[in-house]
């Protein structure tokens, strides 16, 4: 049985530091509490879909060392198929470092780990779970080239979501224009554009930049503000707004966002993206009212009904 939605993308182990702000360059601050949780871009969003319902696999390499397995574990909880997740011999699984302030804002340094090894080969090892699916979604914690080769080979067989997390200045156009839907944050379409999306002119200034680049679709997320997206075929914004909410925690809203994305697109394709959105940005919202990533993220019946009428 093929999965309705692959993620090739990154597994990390989050390194998590609560404290009441962010430390300043070479200042040290105490802080109140550590944990370590499983987090990683591509893994996050692929566990999003999977927690609203989604049939989903994940094409990833992790290390080996004892959170591998544990990562192992946790997917199957969550019935995504792992079959393509590789073990790096000799490499340790990618961390994060995250610091997260009393007002829910983060910070994060990613080392990538066995990540690097995700390759194009590997992809090939996979290419009947991509092409049986609905939807392939992929992030920028794993190599550009492998992220190039998934996107091709999908090419045809659905749609593609790339999520160009963490911010990359010079991204391939050969992706902007492959890719159905391209979908960035603030910081992101800054460094991408020059441009700091802060108000409705600035955000047509910096998705038509990306349009410019080759995108077909560009959604732009804006925190609290919702998101604002356009096409090449109608380049005038539109915008999405959310309900405000007091956060706790926003580590990895966005990926609960994109893992929602690619959920009403793959079971709801006759939504139009407006309402995809929208609904994405519900589940965003709840999961910044939580603490983590995974536990964070909504299942089905944390949800109102009418989401998935
Ligand atoms: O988007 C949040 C994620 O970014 C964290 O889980 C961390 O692993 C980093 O990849
Ligand atoms: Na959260």
């Amino acid at each position: 049985m093929f999965s309705k939605i692959v993620v090739v993308g990154s597994c990390m182990i989050d390194f998590t530091c609560f404290s009441s702000r962010l430390p300043k360059p070479g200042e040290t601050i105490i802080g109140k509490n550590f944990e370590i949780k499983y987090g990683g871009k591509g893994a996050n969003q692929c566990v999003a879909a999977a927690k609203l319902g989604a049939s989903a696999a994940i094409v990833a390499s992790l290390g080996s060392d004892t959170y591998a397995q544990e990562y192992l574990k946790i997917f199957k909880k969550e019935n995504i198929d792992v079959s393509h997740v590789q073990l790096q011999e000799n490499q340790h699984s990618g961390i994060a470092q995250i610091t997260v302030a009393d007002n829910g804002e983060n910070s994060i340094v990613v080392v990538v780990g066995s990540n690097a090894s995700l390759s194009p080969e590997h992809v090939d090892l996979a290419a009947d779970v991509i092409r049986n699916a609905a939807i392939l979604l992929c992030q920028f914690e794993t190599p550009l080239e492998t992220t190039l080769h998934a996107v091709k080979l999908h090419k045809g067989y659905g749609l593609s979501i790339v999520n160009g997390a963490p911010a990359a200045k010079n991204v391939d156009s050969a992706l902007l224009e492959l890719c159905d839907i391209f979908c960035v944050n603030e910081t992101e379409a800054e460094v991408m554009t020059g441009v700091k999306p802060l108000d409705l002119s600035s955000m047509q200034q910096a998705i038509e930049q990306l349009l410019d680049k080759g995108c077909n679709t560009v959604i732009l997320t804006v925190g609290e503000k919702g998101a604002a997206y356009a096409s090449k075929k109608d380049k005038t914004i539109k915008m999405i707004s959310t309900t405000p909410v007091k956060p706790v925690d926003t580590t990895g809203a966005g990926d609960a966002f994109l893992g929602a994305l690619a959920y009403f697109k793959a079971y709801h394709p006759g939504l139009s993206m407006d309402e995809c959105i929208r609904r994405a940005c519900v589940v965003a919202t709840e999961s910044v009212l939580k603490f983590g990533t995974h536990a964070s993220f909504p299942t089905r019946s944390n949800l109102s009904s009418d989401l998935f009428a």
